[in-house]
């Protein structure tokens, strides 16, 4: 399963994947490039964050005046809240402080800002930031940390995987710009997909193709399923495949035409066995819509319905393409043009499989190969913009 890791890190409820500097530079590079002024006089919050180690509040206050940023927030979650129960000890610089407190440490969350030049060495950078104990223990879901995001205007983080769904409806919610760290399965959410139909929300500029590889505590647990991968700058990491950045801010990538060849042209020289040779493209038996496995493989010239795989939302061009609906989600877009009986999902799973069972046709696409019905896997159906049908 592609997403097994992520299943793990929800199963074992652990939270704690820690996001690289390089990978937040490189995504936050392609909003500056689209607008220099993304940041400027905005006050950025970093939710669900550890500031005295996060990658996120390392990267913005040391670009704090590069951005021309109004004020910095980060949060942290106190450690006796957290799922994971791993070895915990205050950091020096924490210990060093006047304010450090035995108890709080444990039981509260702590919040960071940026937003003035405190040394006084002529600039704000890391050494600028100012700390306290929250009252709460930082839960994003606290009235106190809801207060935060109504004040800020952007909001940036990688929240805990297990909440990822409640993390979502918390943003959407407060109808601010925002960049966070998902899973691409959490487009089939019912919560998220009409946004990202109505290009609402989008993914992020990094291609997600490879995964992406978070720190891991260095006491990590390591489950049989679960091991810690390799270690990457001398740190534990792990990769989380299918991950990606969603957002609501603007990039260049998602405005960049996907390259594609006819349908006459895919069916003589694409590079897929599905499609390269055949005399047309399968036709779903339950849509009005074609089959189009691969996203390099859609026709540039078919103008009906087509259903794509999920991950085509990585090169999806709102210009060029428009979203009718998701396989999946058939009653609440009502594409779908046949429902199954449940004597006809049984005798489906019979002639497929040879026994007795039952063949949940009304779930995905149904393609008919060799006789057989066949459901394919998750689906997003599209139609190329601005052509006569
Ligand atoms: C995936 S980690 C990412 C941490 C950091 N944002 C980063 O990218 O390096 C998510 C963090 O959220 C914390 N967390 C878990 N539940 C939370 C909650 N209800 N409210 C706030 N933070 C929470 C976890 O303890 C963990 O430190």
């Amino acid at each position: 399963m592609a997403n097994s890791n992520l299943s793990n890190a929800k199963n074992a409820k652990n939270d704690e994947f820690y996001t690289q500097y390089h990978d937040i530079e490189k995504e936050v590079a392609a909003y500056l490039e689209y607008n220099p002024d993304v940041f400027r006089d905005k006050t950025v919050l970093l939710p669900c964050d550890d500031p005295e180690w996060s990658n996120f509040t390392k990267f913005f206050a040391q670009n704090f005046d590069r951005f021309g940023l109004k004020k910095l927030i980060s949060t942290s979650y106190a450690p006796d809240s957290k799922t994971y129960k791993g070895y915990y000890e205050p950091t020096l610089f924490e210990q060093n402080d006047p304010q450090y407190d035995k108890e709080k440490t444990t039981k509260n969350g702590k919040i960071f800002t940026l937003s003035h030049d405190k040394s006084g060495d002529g600039k704000i950078d890391v050494n600028d930031l100012e700390w306290e104990y929250l009252t709460s223990s930082g839960d994003f879901k606290s009235h106190e940390i809801m207060k935060l995001r109504d004040e800020a205007d952007i909001i940036i983080t990688n929240p805990p995987f297990s909440l990822f769904r409640e993390f979502l409806a918390w943003i959407v919610q407060a109808e601010k710009q925002f960049l966070v760290i998902g899973n691409i399965n959490a487009i089939t959410y019912k919560e998220l997909f009409p946004l990202i139909q109505k290009d609402k929300i989008w993914l992020g500029a990094t291609n997600f193709n490879t995964g992406m590889y978070f720190k891991v505590p260095d006491d990590f647990v390591y489950a049989d399923s679960y091991k810690f991968e390799r270690e990457q700058n001398g740190e534990k990491v792990n990769r989380v495949p299918g991950v990606c950045w969603f957002t609501n801010l603007d990039h260049g990538r998602r405005h960049r035409p996907l390259p594609l060849m006819s349908v006459a042209d895919n069916l003589k020289f694409s590079s897929h066995k599905e499609i390269k040779g055949k005399i047309a493209y399968a036709h779903y038996d339950n849509y009005n819509a074609i089959e189009v496995p691969y996203t390099d493989a859609i026709p540039s010239d078919y103008t009906g319905t087509m259903g794509v795989p999920i991950t085509f939302l990585d090169k999806y061009n709102p210009e060029q393409f428009e979203i009718c609906g998701m396989c999946e989600n058939e009653n609440l877009y009502g594409l779908k043009t046949k429902i199954y009986t449940t004597a006809e999902c049984k005798q489906a799973y019979f002639a497929k499989f040879g026994k007795p069972g039952t063949y949940d046709l009304n779930a995905s696409g149904v393609v008919i190969r060799d006789g057989l019905q066949e459901k394919v896997y998750q689906r997003i159906l599209i139609k190329h913009k601005n052509t006569a049908e």
